[in-house]
């Protein structure tokens, strides 16, 4: 069964604002080429929708790491669960997920990927949850700054549930 859940963002909004990102990001870009590096499982909806509003050239590729278990409790344990295929030295890439919350995942990734010598890196979410941070990062493209509420839906989950919600929604 589903928990009672409270829509924050409808799908119209995201749809908006995910082409405003697209259409930012790919006039920052102009002239160059993106490695777009999705952190799974949460940012391969959100990215999905951005890579298809960029207008310039755009490779895709993946890492996973996990942070949460299954509840809604983050952790300072970071790990790397699955690697980058695609080599980064000497590419701009843009590094991709759902949200930053504490920032102890994102910025685990970004000095991973930093060890490889991009030309550049620049981060960019969907949802921003600023008053929960505890690591000193912040994102380049931020799609929405959320409250410190745990949400779900567009790729976001509970216990594995609710990534397919075309919205996102707070648990109550
Ligand atoms: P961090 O606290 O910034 O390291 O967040 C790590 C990960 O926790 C994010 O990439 C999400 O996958 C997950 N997460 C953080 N906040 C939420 C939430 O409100 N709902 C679902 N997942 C979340
Ligand atoms: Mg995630």
């Amino acid at each position: 069964m589903y928990q009672k859940l409270d829509i924050l963002i409808t799908e119209e909004s995201i749809r908006r604002r995910v082409k405003e990102l697209g259409e930012k990001i790919s006039s920052d870009y102009r002239g160059r080429e993106i490695l777009a590096i999705g952190i799974l499982k949460g940012a391969w909806i959100f990215m999905s929708d951005l890579v298809r509003n960029i207008k310039i050239p755009v490779m895709c590729d993946f890492i996973g790491v996990s942070s949460y278990g299954d509840g809604a409790v983050s952790s300072e344990r970071v790990k790397l669960i699955s690697d980058i295929r695609i080599p980064v030295n000497g590419k701009d890439v843009l590094l991709i997920d759902d949200i930053i919350d504490t920032g102890f995942s994102i910025k685990f990734v970004k000095y991973y990927l930093e060890s490889k010598n991009p030309a550049s890196i620049k981060l960019c979410v969907l949802l921003d949850k600023q008053s929960r941070r505890k690591v000193d990062i912040h994102a380049d493209y931020a799609g929405f700054t959320i409250p410190d509420r745990f949400v779900v839906g567009y790729g976001l989950d509970y216990a594995e549930k609710y990534r397919n919600l075309p919205y996102i929604a707070a648990v109550k």
